[in-house]
């Protein structure tokens, strides 16, 4: 639904003038110490975790999109395929307190359509004997209390936007339901309460209209996913938007697969 808007309004823009589609074309290739300026014609989507895998896919096919994207990074610096697209690049680290709060304070007044808490971590353990409860206790940190915190302190830029969504990147690890194969102990509960999260997100922010869902992106080909995943980057990514696309007011509080199906909690 937010895609659609956008294509309106960019298609009414260059319907009244060839100096507004010079602009948002110009938006594509604008130079570096332009790319902070925001267009306030389009729909802005900020991502958590954009320097690499999912959440750079994201701000890519974003970026192609026409809308105004801000992918956060821990080190900006060192983010050189993230830096090479047409999106404003800011710091973020989700499991640090201080670093949200300073991002909330450089975004004071902007306003933000689409917050997609994507950055996560996955500790590679099996079985119970091999869990390591520091690893597990980040992984909640940075997949339970990283999403709740960058949700908190940007929910007054979401209030003024139009969009008014909320995607959490979960994972199918994450359903209660689907468990039968057990192990990856620390990960799985962090989706799982991330999913809780949602679902009472969803509840307490219902009547001012946002839509707050969760959707897994399948098994995909990142560092996380490993090379022998069955989907690549841009599938995930094509499909997850898809299903963004298309959210409503009535799909807050939801749990989605990447391919559009309905996932059990
Ligand atoms: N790939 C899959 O098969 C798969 C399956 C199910 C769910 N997921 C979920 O999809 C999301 C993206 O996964 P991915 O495959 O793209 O993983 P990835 O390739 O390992 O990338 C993870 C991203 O999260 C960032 N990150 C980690 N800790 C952070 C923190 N404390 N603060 C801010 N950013 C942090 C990383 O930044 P640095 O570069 O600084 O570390 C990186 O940008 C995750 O939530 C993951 O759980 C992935």
């Amino acid at each position: 639904m937010i895609e659609i808007e956008v294509r309106q309004i960019v298609l009414a823009v260059a319907a009244v003038g060839m100096v507004a589609v010079t602009a948002v074309a110009g938006a594509q290739t604008a130079p570096k110490d332009e790319k902070e300026a925001t267009d306030t014609n389009k729909k802005t989507v900020l991502i958590t975790g954009a320097n690499r895998g999912l959440g750079l896919e994201f701000a890519h096919q974003y970026a192609e999109a026409g809308w105004n994207v801000i992918g956060t990074a821990r080190k900006p610096e060192s983010a050189t395929e993230l830096n090479a697209l047409s999106v404003r690049v800011m710091k973020l680290d989700v499991a640090d307190p201080k670093s949200v709060a300073a991002l909330a304070s450089d975004l004071k007044g902007a306003s933000i359509d689409l917050l997609i808490n994507n950055a996560g971590i996955f500790p590679r353990v099996g079985s119970l004997e091999e869990t390591d409860f520091a690893a597990a206790l980040q992984t909640y940190e940075v997949n339970t209390l990283g999403p709740m915190r960058v949700t908190r302190a940007l929910l007054p830029n979401l209030r003024e936007g139009s969009g008014k969504t909320v995607v959490s990147i979960t994972s199918g690890l994450g359903s209660i339901e689907n468990n039968t194969s057990g192990r990856y102990y620390g990960y799985r509960e962090s989706k799982a309460a991330l999913n809780m999260f949602t679902k009472s997100l969803a509840s307490e922010l219902r009547d001012d209209g946002f839509i707050c869902v969760v959707i897994s992106p399948g098994w995909v080909q990142t560092d996380m996913g490993g090379p022998g995943a069955n989907l690549t980057p841009e599938e995930s990514i094509s499909g997850m938007r898809a299903v963004i696309s298309k959210l409503s007011p009535e799909d807050t509080g939801t749990y989605w697969n990447y391919n559009g199906d309905s996932l059990p909690w």
